[in-house]
């Protein structure tokens, strides 16, 4: 395995690795430990389908099941994709789900929110339409002792329900809403291997469960725009066969809409592992 660092942010490109077939525990190993160390895998070159990029999953947990509706109505299975094509097999400007192109961590209203997702990129526009990744170990290391310590005793309430709200997609349904009730996290989340600290919101945020609503909310644009800045980010530009793994834990990412997506396809074959309760 030859491994180049991708930012001084994060990120670690992997080469040597062919993903559509079973790899070995020491194999898994070594991944998971650059994952671990630079929360952002990438390795290029790959040519997957749906089924292999579940099995590959699998290798690193649990798979998690899914709420997002598809544009078809459907809910998605465990292997999904994301993508900017409607009902009628064309590309259209709003993709599914929206949130996806607002900072965010994956699953964060769930309970037990997600050890990574994977991504790859099947079909993706000749220009743009990036992926971004921003550290939140960083972000929260490079704020004052004393702000740790006040954000150290707050409780952000994640709701699948604002979510939709806060991105302006259609709204949960009542059956998604009883599925996926709020939940609480705390704002700083202590990686479960590695112990850093990091600051743990996104759009699926509703407010801070000590504060008052709109104070609590202000608070957390504040965080994202502290948390998004340059130094914090790594841009992922695709290609196709492109795959990605990144520690939804310790990073938030977002879709850039820099490219023309009533024009271009943008495919992406989706998978996510289920992680821990956030402590
Ligand atoms: C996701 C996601 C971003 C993108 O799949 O969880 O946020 O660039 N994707 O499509
Ligand atoms: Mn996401």
């Amino acid at each position: 395995m030859d491994t180049r660092i991708l930012s001084n942010s994060l990120g670690v490109e992997i080469s040597g690795i062919e993903a559509n077939q079973p790899l070995s525990p020491e194999a898994i190993a070594e991944i998971f430990d650059l994952f671990l160390k630079h929360h952002l895998v990438v390795l290029r070159g790959q040519s997957i389908d749906m089924d292999q990029l579940g099995a590959f999953a699998r290798q690193f947990g649990e798979l998690e099941e899914n709420i997002v509706r598809l544009n078809d109505g459907n809910v998605a299975s465990n292997v999904h994709t994301v993508s900017n094509i409607g009902m009628d097999g064309k590309p259209t400007a709003k993709p599914n789900p929206v949130a996806n192109y607002f900072w965010h961590t994956d699953k964060s209203y769930y309970e037990i929110p997600s050890l990574t997702t994977v991504l790859y990129g099947a079909e993706v526009p000749p220009n743009g339409g990036d992926t971004q990744y921003a550290n939140m170990h960083a972000a929260y290391d490079a704020l004052p002792a004393a702000e740790q310590h006040r954000l150290s005793q707050l409780h952000v309430v994640h709701s699948w329900e604002q979510s939709r709200l806060n991105a302006g997609d259609a709204p949960a349904t009542q059956d998604e809403i009883k599925l996926r009730p709020p939940v609480t996290h705390p704002l700083i989340r202590t990686h479960p291997d590695s112990k850093r600290k990091s600051l743990y919101m996104g759009i699926h945020t509703s407010h801070i469960a000590e504060m008052p609503e709109q104070e609590g909310r202000a608070q957390l644009d504040d965080l994202i725009r502290h948390a998004t800045q340059p130094q914090f980010v790594h841009t992922h530009e695709w290609r196709v066969g492109d795959l990605l793994l990144w520690d939804n834990r310790c990073l938030m990412h977002r879709a850039v809409a820099n490219y023309e997506l009533e024009r271009y396809r943008r495919v992406l074959y989706r998978t996510v592992v289920r992680g821990t309760k956030p402590y």
